[in-house]
């Protein structure tokens, strides 16, 4: 721990402090979603996820936040003048780099940006927590859609954030993937929530029998409780969304991959959110969490 570190830890204390006795509403609630296999459809599924909530009156934002292969936009069938770049380097706001997708869905773009972040100055850190504080009082949740595998740059992200969604697909090479990844994170950190999405699922028994094995095996060796949330089935319009640039809940909203991510994200809103008196949760908590891994 150098001292500087320690220094960045008090200083942004102090702050989050401080903006909370301005700021009294409870901040948003932080999700990545991760896998342990790449390609398993976690930026699908997060834009898909992040719509239904919308949908269902949540106020959501989507950061993309996979180093090097940014492509949420691309899903979305638009092109962002800004990133997380520009408001790393102070040159925009987080008003300006929040863009607008569909249903005029917010989110920030990732670019290059993001492996500037895991090496901010004192300054620019101050900077970006006090844009991130503003707009997460407004929010109810803040959806990462992080990278594949256990970078160090998504350790980070999954171990800060209240939440974590890990998509798997039955396939057992994404199961083996995604319980490697569920054992890394939990060894680092023992407070990180996870749930199950299996996606392109045959169907539920099938989605089911996928979940029980990471279940099994985390409540076994690792005696860690992992609930799945919910499946989302393997359906051809979703690769037919994917090519018109078009998120599947609106392009095809009957579809079924639709009407599963649509129950998944009702039974999300119907799970209770974490207790208040419970580890510090949103924005405090992610920030808090991420210094003290820098
Ligand atoms: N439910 C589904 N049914 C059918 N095909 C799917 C489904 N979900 C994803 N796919 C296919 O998988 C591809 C990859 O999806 P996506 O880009 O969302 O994965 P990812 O996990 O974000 O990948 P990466 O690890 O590279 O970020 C899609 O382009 C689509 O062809
Ligand atoms: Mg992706």
């Amino acid at each position: 721990m150098t001292d500087q570190a320690q220094s960045l830890r008090e200083l942004v204390s102090a702050q989050v402090s401080d903006l909370s006795e301005i700021t009294p509403k409870v901040s948003a609630k932080i999700i990545t979603v991760s896998s342990g296999k790449g390609g398993v459809g976690k930026s699908n599924f997060t834009l898909n996820f992040a719509l239904a909530l919308k949908s269902m009156g949540k106020k959501v934002l989507v950061f993309d936040a996979d180093i090097g292969m940014a492509n949420i936009d691309v899903l979305m069938g638009v092109s962002s003048k800004f990133s997380l770049y520009h408001l790393l380097r102070k040159e925009k706001n987080i008003e300006e780099v929040i863009q607008y997708g569909p249903e005029g869905l917010p989110y920030i773009a990732g670019g290059s940006g993001i492996a500037d972040m895991i090496s901010l100055s004192e300054n620019d850190l101050n900077y970006f927590i006090s844009q991130i504080e503003r707009i997460s009082s407004e929010m109810d949740f803040i959806i990462f859609d992080t990278g594949a595998g256990l970078s160090k740059e998504n350790m980070k992200f999954i171990t800060s954030a209240d939440q974590c969604l890990v998509v798997t697909t039955p396939e057992p090479t994404s199961i083996t993937d995604a319980y490697a990844l569920i054992k890394v994170v939990h060894g680092s950190d023992p407070d990180v929530q996870f749930s199950l999405v299996v996606n392109r699922a045959g169907d539920e028994v099938e989605a089911r029998q996928a979940a029980d094995k990471i279940t099994f095996t985390s409540r076994r060796f690792l005696d860690l409780e992992i609930e799945m949330l919910g499946y989302v089935t393997d359906d051809p319009y979703v690769v037919k969304s994917v090519k018109r640039q078009i998120p599947f809940t609106l392009a095809f909203p009957k579809c079924e991959a639709a009407r599963d991510v649509k129950r998944l994200a009702l039974r999300y809103l119907a799970i209770p959110s974490a207790p208040e008196s419970g580890p510090l949760t949103g924005i405090k908590g992610f920030m808090q969490r991420w210094l003290k891994r820098t």
